[in-house]
């Protein structure tokens, strides 16, 4: 099987939420940022993308960009997607911020083929509350720090729990690199 630190597949992080402007591109970004530190880049493939359609191709929301500016993460690459089934047999975690977005990525499944991939990313929150990411649209700043401080913390108990799963181990270069 080997996605245990050989980089000879590596693990595929999809971040779901409605629009793909607010959450799931910070999850995105929390989660590259994290991984880069750690010096596993190499080692994943890291997406986000919403299940409605309003915002493909648009750039993540202004407020949400702000607040992952003063927490040092770089939105500014992102563009809107929509998920697919193709996704969805693609991708190995999908995580998804809320039980909506949990009922329309499992109803793109009918037969469940890929329903063991899809989970609620607070799962992973040590503090998990009712185990959504709450949608900071159409409130105020502090709405946004919050979601930032539920996502940064849920990302590195993600990114532990795939650490020990996979014994990964950050890439080394051989002296040619
Ligand atoms: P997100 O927030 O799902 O966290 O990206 C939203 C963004 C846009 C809309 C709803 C939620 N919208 O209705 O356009």
């Amino acid at each position: 099987m080997g996605k245990n630190g050989n980089n000879d597949q590596k693990i595929r992080v999809m971040f779901v939420c409605l629009g793909n402007i607010c959450r799931s591109p910070l999850a995105e970004g929390v989660f590259r940022k994290l991984v880069r530190e750690h010096g596993l880049e190499s080692q994943f493939e890291i997406r986000s993308s919403g299940t409605g359609d309003w915002h493909v191709g648009q750039p993540a929301d202004r407020r949400m960009r702000a607040t992952a500016r003063s927490y040092s993460v770089d939105l500014e690459p992102h563009l809107g997607a929509q998920i697919t089934f193709d996704d969805l047999a693609h991708y190995d975690h999908v995580l998804v911020m809320d039980k909506s977005n949990l009922n329309d990525v499992l109803y793109l499944d009918r037969e469940d083929q890929f329903g063991h991939k899809v989970r609620l990313f607070r799962e992973f929150d040590p503090e998990p509350d009712d185990f959504q990411v709450p949608d900071p649209y159409y409130g105020g700043d502090e709405g946004f720090r919050h979601v930032y401080e539920i996502v940064d913390r849920t990302a590195r108990t993600f990114l532990h729990r795939l650490i020990e799963e996979h014994n990964l181990a950050p890439a080394r270069h051989s002296s040619n690199d």
